[in-house]
Order: structure tokens, then sequence, then C-alpha cells
């Protein structure tokens, strides 16, 4: 057994000294990884503390609770903020931009809370988040990044103790977390070749609501693959990520009930779909819209932008493509 297992910060101090980089992006990955184990404490603490009830509940202590995707998000802003080194953010559970520092390097996208469906059940949630970097050249635009000027992407599953992360042009990685709670013993992850793994991942329940060329591709395809879903993004990708497939968030078009309907899709673009697909591109897959396009080339007009996704191993997302 090795006795020092490498650490994710050994891990990421090696890459930026082998590519002459700064120590800007080890600070703010330490403040990530604070915010990760933070939160991972309190999903393993909340039940029997009392954190997972909801908004405007009282605790076991008398004390206000916040919901744990709440809490999360205030999490993940405290400690991004401190790194001092995020010039804005993007929060799913914040209806506007964060403005941190304007002095600062980076653009943050997150999702502090994947999946919260499953807290009731203490069954896994992510934490997703992407990273671009400010115009170093020049005066910053602000624009908004698309996923394919990520400089960086990655998710924890939580309480499971797993991260992986994609860093641009270096390929995706996998630690656990240790009894120290340090995220050790980085393994690359490639998308396996072989077909006997791979695996559908979609809402059952929505099938009949989506385009028809859809529907009917799954028909026709489903019984040569084994059919997982969470219901939770992260939690489903991770599965992905080791055993291949295709991970589907179609446009729901045809609900009885209209107000089901999701014509751009459920997901983010900016802190759910990109990640992912960032991720994947660096495993090997690839990601696409229900347009087409490579989801990483999407330039979102709104933060919060919704969209459709396709996600996982190549040839697969070829062939599903041909009916879209
Ligand atoms: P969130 O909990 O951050 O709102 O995200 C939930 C998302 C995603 O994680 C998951 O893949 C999808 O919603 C599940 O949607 P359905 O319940 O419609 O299947
Ligand atoms: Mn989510
Ligand atoms: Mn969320």
């Amino acid at each position: 057994m090795n006795l020092f297992e490498q650490t994710f910060m050994d891990f990421l101090l090696e890459h930026q000294e082998k590519h002459g980089r700064t120590y800007h992006f080890l600070i703010l990955m330490n403040s990530i990884l604070n915010a990760a184990k933070r939160i991972q404490h309190y999903y393993l603490t909340g039940a029997l503390k009392g954190y997972l009830g909801l908004t405007g509940q009282v605790n076991v202590q008398g004390e206000n609770c916040l919901r744990l995707d709440e809490l999360a998000n205030e999490v993940v802003k405290h400690y991004i903020l401190r790194s001092g080194r995020v010039i804005q953010a993007v929060s799913e559970e914040e209806k506007d931009i964060i403005k941190m520092n304007p002095e600062g390097r980076y653009f943050v996208y997150y999702d502090p809370l994947d999946g919260s469906s499953n807290i009731p059940h203490n069954l896994p949630v992510g934490f997703l988040f992407g990273i671009a970097k400010r115009n170093l050249e020049g005066p910053e635009d602000f624009h908004l990044r698309a996923g394919k000027e990520f400089i960086a992407a990655g998710m924890f599953v939580i309480p499971t103790g797993t991260f992986t992360i994609a860093l641009r042009e270096a390929g995706c990685w996998r630690f656990h977390i240790d009894e120290m709670m340090n995220y050790v013993k980085p393994t690359r992850i490639n998308l396996p070749q072989d077909r006997s793994t791979w695996e559908l991942s979609f809402n059952v329940a929505h099938r009949d609501y989506y385009r028809r060329e859809i529907s009917d591709w799954l028909l026709k395809n489903e019984k040569k693959y084994q059919f997982r879903y969470l219901g939770a993004l992260a939690a489903d990708f991770h599965r992905l990520l080791t055993n291949g497939g295709l991970f589907l968030y179609p446009a729901i078009i045809n609900h009885p009930d209209s107000k089901k309907n999701y014509p751009q899709g459920k997901l983010r673009l900016m802190y759910e779909a990109a990640v992912v697909s960032f991720m994947c591109q660096e495993a090997g897959g690839s990601a696409i819209n229900e347009e087409r396009k490579p989801i990483l080339d999407l330039i979102p007009t709104h933060h919060h932008q919704r969209t459709t996704l396709f996600l996982g191993s190549k040839e697969l997302v070829e062939e599903i493509a041909l009916v879209l």
C-alpha cells in the first residue's frame, strides 16, 4: 500500500508547475474543495441536526434553517469570495450574477446542490462547477463564457465522496475522499469503447412527451443497453463516465399538463450541461443539444438559460444525432 497517497492539491501543484502556470488557480481550487467538504459535512450530519428542513422551518435547536441547496449556495459563495480570485460567479440559487472581486481572475459557474430530490432519502447529490478565466490581454468584456472557454470543470458526488475534474486538454481525473477529508488517488477517466457496459439514462416518465424521432429512437435502441437513472445529473453522469453510454434530457413538448413542458430542455447550460459536457469531452466523449450543436459551442445569452442535452459516448451521441 502507498503510505502517502497523492492528494488533489499535490496533483494540481504538479500540473501547474509542469505547465509554467501561476498558483492563483490552486488558491481558487482550495476554496472550492473547502466548500465541497463543508457541504459534505452538512449533508452527513443534516438529518440528525435538522439541517435538511424546508426554508422557514425551525430546527431542533429552535434556529431557523435553510434548505440544503440554499445552505450549500451560501457555503460556496463564502469560500470562493474569500479566495479573492473570483471576479464574478453565477449560481443556480441566485437570480443575479454575483459580483465579487473586480481584480479577480476567474469566473465560476456553479450548481451548489444538484439532484435535490435525493436529499430526503440520503441518496447522492452533486456540486457542479465550471471555471473560465478573465481576459488577461486586454479589458474584460464580461461576456458569458461558452463551455469551450472553460479552463476546468468538475463535480463532487456527495456524500459518496468522489471528486471528478477535467482540466483543459489535460484529461478527466477522479479522486476519492479519505479519512482525513483529503481528495486523494487520482485516476484518469476515459469512457470505455466496449459497448457491453454502456447504459442509457433518461427520465422514462417523459418518453412519450419527447419529439417523436427521439421516442422512436429509444424504442428501437433501448434494449441493447442497461438502463440507469438516479435523478441527479452529477450521480447519473458519474456512472456514465465509467460505464459509457448516453444520458439524455430532451425537450419535453407533448406533456398533457402544459406546465410540465420544457421546450428548451430542463437543464441549465452554464452550470449543469456545459460542466458535464466539458468533463465528457476530456474523457473522450461528446455532447450536443437537440439541434445537433455541440454544447460546448453554445454561447449563453442568459446566465440561467436552459438547454437540451445528449451526452456520453461519442458513437452513441452520433447515432442519436442522425434522427435529430
Ligand atoms: P437541481 O436539483 O439542481 O435542480 O437539478 C435537478 C436536475 C438534474 O440533476 C437531474 O438530472 C434532473 O434535474 C432530473 O430531472 P427529472 O426529475 O425531471 O428527471
Ligand atoms: Mn442541478
Ligand atoms: Mn441545484
